[in-house]
């Protein structure tokens, strides 16, 4: 195919792309976007293929068949709640394919026959122009082993990552040295790349890059837990990206140089975005820890004798008189599967002359945009969904706050108490409201795992229960009355 018509359909791909990004960031246009980009991916993949360079159909078909099936099945099968850990693990997929890529170029290019896994390691001398003459060679070879350390560290931290997030691995653990640590291993893993670019044939370098990517992926995200996680997700999701990129460069790709710049600065602002809304830098999170402290909190002097609870028809007889009521949802909506529930109690109120509105925190759930694909979901409209920074100032003239199985994202303590855990978040002033009313099974705390003195105030009210039979009932007691 001619290689001027492959490089203008890719161009028509990348602005697909930047179009389906530019339709995400509105719920209004997000399914639009999506399928804008789904379209860019679409005509991307079927030029490559037609392009003459592509050796070996039976492969690729197989892959496709294949990967298409796994993707499928994984789709239709996966919980809402359990997404993030399917990002995490396609991240991984993703670095892992550019980790191959990388490999595959480099053997190959090295002319080595390997039969063993010995083989790998056996020396090889270079024909002078195996990666390319000068400068180019030198491109393509950072290329080569920058894909090596990325695509590695972001299989195995995104492996990592599902395990936490599956909760099949419970506790952190850190590198002993810590941060200190970690860096010696990035500086040992540079050097490791700086040795193959200067020397391509010393195999045994390259071998020791991978050692050392993939344990720096284990040891960069084992030590984080608790409320890091999200942030942890989005940048491996942005290394996927660089990695492909960085393919790009090493296949001369420009389509996969596009996509995969698109998806590395996506993920460092998506990155940026969750450490403003977790109040962590980055540096923090990429060598650091979830600050320490929680477990020294204690649950019973917070909330012993202080804390007033009440039946669902109760509240009703309060969100009969109130005039604006804020609902707050959180993961424990997602839970109970309460969005539709929701939906018909802010009917019932609006009906009455209510003006209701829903509190979106940027964290709330376990993905970002969790809880406004939720709504969306049930029909609430787009407009009532009221990001943080504009809902807060309109705490103070709220009759009811209703907070739908949501903890962290509500906890005073993040802003009120120096020195805990999550001290700096932002969080959604509900405490402010006339009346809080807090529906969830018990005191149990959040993903933070800290207890929330919001619980024990004097305006706030518990319901216990379900979150999607609580309001159920809070809706019927309301029309009755
Ligand atoms: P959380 O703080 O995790 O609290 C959720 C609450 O929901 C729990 O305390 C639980 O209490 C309640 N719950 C569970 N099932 C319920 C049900 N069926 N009915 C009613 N309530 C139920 O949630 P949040 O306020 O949304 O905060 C999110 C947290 O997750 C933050 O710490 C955030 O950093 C973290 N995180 C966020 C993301 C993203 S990107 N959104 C990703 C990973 C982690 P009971 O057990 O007492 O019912």
């Amino acid at each position: 195919m001619n290689p001027n018509l492959v490089n203008l359909v890719y161009l028509i791909a990348g602005v697909l792309f930047i179009l389906g990004i530019k339709g995400l960031t509105k719920p209004k246009t997000a399914v639009r976007g999506n399928l804008l980009s789904a379209v860019g991916m679409m005509i991307a993949v079927i030029v490559t293929l037609m392009d003459s360079s592509v050796v070996n159909m039976t492969y690729i078909v197989a892959g496709v068949t294949v990967g298409t099936l796994i993707g499928a099945v994984m789709a239709l099968r996966i919980q809402m709640t359990s997404m993030p850990e399917m990002v995490a693990l396609l991240n991984g997929f993703g670095g892992g394919a550019s980790l191959s890529i990388a490999l595959a170029e480099y053997y190959s290019r090295l002319g080595l026959n390997a039969t063993s896994v010995a083989d790998l390691a056996a020396p090889v001398v270079v024909g002078s122009s195996a990666f390319g003459d000068g400068f180019q060679g030198t491109v393509t070879l950072v290329s080569i082993t920058l894909t090596v350390l990325i695509g590695a560290l972001t299989l195995t931290g995104s492996v990592i990552a599902f395990t936490k997030l599956k909760e099949i691995m419970k506790n952190s653990y850190g590198l002993p040295g810590g941060p200190i640590g970690n860096g010696l291993l990035l500086a040992a893993a540079l050097f490791a790349v700086g040795t193959v670019v200067m020397d391509p044939g010393n195999t045994s370098a390259m071998l020791m890059l991978i050692g050392l990517a993939f344990l720096l992926g284990i040891f960069l995200v084992i030590p984080i837990g608790g409320a890091d996680m999200p942030v942890v997700i989005a940048l491996l999701n942005s290394y996927s990206g660089i990695a492909a990129a960085l393919a790009g460069f090493i296949l001369g790709n420009t389509v996969l140089i596009i996509a995969g710049s698109l998806v590395g600065t996506s993920g460092l602002i998506l990155t940026n975005i969750m450490c403003v809304a977790m109040n962590r830098s980055l540096g923090n999170v990429l060598f650091g820890k979830m600050a320490e402290g929680g477990e020294t909190i204690d649950a019973d002097e917070i909330y012993a004798g202080k804390v007033t609870s009440a039946q669902a028809d109760e509240v009703a007889l309060i969100l009969e008189t109130a005039k604006r009521v804020v609902i707050v949802p959180g993961y424990g909506m997602a839970m109970a599967q309460a969005q539709h529930a929701v939906r018909e109690l802010a009917n019932a109120m609006e009906a009455r002359g209510t003006e209701v509105e829903y509190g979106i925190h940027p964290v709330a759930g376990r993905m970002p945009g969790h809880m406004n694909v939720l709504l969306a979901e049930a029909e609430v409209p787009y407009d009532k969904l009221v990001e943080m920074d504009k809902i807060n100032p309109t705490f103070d003239d709220t009759d009811v706050a209703i907070v739908l199985g949501a903890n962290d994202v509500v906890n005073p303590m993040a802003r009120d108490v120096e020195g805990s855990p999550i001290y700096g978040m932002p969080i959604l002033n509900v405490d402010y409201a006339k009346t809080v009313v807090v529906i969830k099974r018990s005191l149990s705390p959040g993903f933070a795992g800290l207890p929330n003195p919001l619980f024990a105030m004097d305006n706030t009210i518990m319901v216990y229960g379900d979150g999607k039979k609580a309001v159920i009932e809070m809706t019927t007691a309301l029309n009755q009355a």
